[in-house]
């Protein structure tokens, strides 16, 4: 038995639900094997700012896998190798502190850094396993979009909120003969839209990966109409785009962020049908909803044994790598082959094909 292993643990990038249920996971694991965990917070502030470094115990992780969020924090705005600072002058730039946060990983002693994130955390992490961190990574987004496992956790639980949401909305846009357009998150995947938009029985689903026509989208409703079904319900993921367009965005927001804040193609798409249809239209966004509370049992699920794998891997000393869920085992899988492997919502999968078999529209 190893004695004396000293984990560190982060959790980076938008929050998801089941991050406790893995930090749960690792502590216990370790504990079990009488190993330390320590969790840094918010991503790798606690490796700049020392004081910010929590010594977990398995009392502080009794039952945290049914509470959303992170007991340790968490931004996307934090890449030490980009990290916002502000001079005497009050001016802000991106600096390079990235040599402080593997001067404190080793002078705290630890052995490894299971970092808990999406593409952008993996990323990161990656960069600093080519400077000398052993790392290993666990693979979270509501998003879903990580080529390198089947599923990542927190997006079981974000479905499930959308399709509630969905499912609420057909009683008032009935009442009221609406249209009613719900924009989910999924950044540039349509994974989100799809599988509430088919659960929660829309009429239209826009994603990213099938760029629509407006026309095409009216048409439909207006069919619809035709058949005596006055209301309908349009899903648009937030990537969505329009034929020959580009996605619609809100900037960079806050100084640091490596990614632009996507939103308002609900609104565009709703303004759009009331103008050419006539139809009363309402959009709504699902927007942070969709990440907070509790996870499903399934997200819990994954979640404690991706964080029971990682400590496995750990163990194993198989760094430079991320869980991955290969059902029904877990695997590693070398970083390289994580980062930037997107993965799209196949146009010709089957839930796509369902979809349209049922009389679903992603106006094409
Ligand atoms: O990647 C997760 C996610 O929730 C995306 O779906 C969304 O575009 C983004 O994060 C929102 O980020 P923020 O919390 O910074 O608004």
């Amino acid at each position: 038995m190893d004695k004396g292993i000293k984990i560190a643990i982060n959790t980076g990038g938008g929050d998801a639900p089941g991050l406790n249920a893995v930090i749960e996971a690792v502590v216990m694991a370790a504990y079990n094997r009488h190993w330390e965990v320590y969790g840094i917070k918010n991503g790798y502030a606690g490796l700049l700012d020392t004081d910010e470094i929590i010594h977990l115990t398995p009392d502080k992780v009794r039952h945290i896998s049914n509470l959303g969020g992170t007991i340790i924090g968490t931004t996307n705005k934090g890449n030490p190798f980009k990290m916002p600072v502000t001079n005497m002058a009050g001016e802000t730039g991106l600096r390079d502190v990235s040599d402080k946060v593997v001067e404190n990983f080793k002078r705290l002693c630890f052995d490894c850094l299971i970092a808990v994130g999406g593409d952008g955390s993996i990323k990161i992490a990656y960069d600093f396993y080519k400077k000398g961190i052993p790392v290993i990574c666990v693979p979270k987004t509501i998003d879903n979009d990580l080529g390198a496992t089947v599923i990542t956790f927190g997006f079981d639980t974000a479905v499930s909120i959308a399709t509630e949401a969905i499912d609420r909305l057909h009683s008032t846009a009935k009442s009221h003969d609406r249209v009613m357009v719900v924009e989910v998150m999924g950044r540039s995947a349509g994974w989100i839209a799809l599988n509430s938009g088919l659960s929660g029985a829309a009429d239209v689903i826009l994603i990213p990966e099938i760029p629509f026509d407006i026309n095409r989208v009216c048409e439909h409703i207006m069919a619809g109409e035709l058949r005596g079904q006055r209301y309908a319900i349009v899903v648009v993921a937030e990537g969505a785009v329009p034929a020959g367009g580009t996605f619609i965005d809100k900037g960079m927001g806050e100084i640091g962020r490596q990614e632009v804040v996507l939103g308002g193609v609900g609104e565009f798409v709703a303004k759009k049908i009331a103008e050419k249809t006539g139809k009363d239209t309402r959009s709504l966004v699902l927007g942070h909803l969709q990440r907070g509370g509790s996870p499903t049992t399934f997200d819990r699920l994954i979640s404690l044994r991706f964080g029971a794998a990682a400590v496995r891997m750990v163990e194993a000393k198989n760094f430079g790598t991320m869980v991955s869920l290969e059902p029904p085992e877990m695997k590693a899988v070398p970083l390289e082959d994580v980062i930037g492997n997107i993965k799209h919502v196949p146009i010709e999968s089957d839930s796509i094909k369902t979809a349209r078999e049922i009389g679903i529209s992603f106006g094409d």
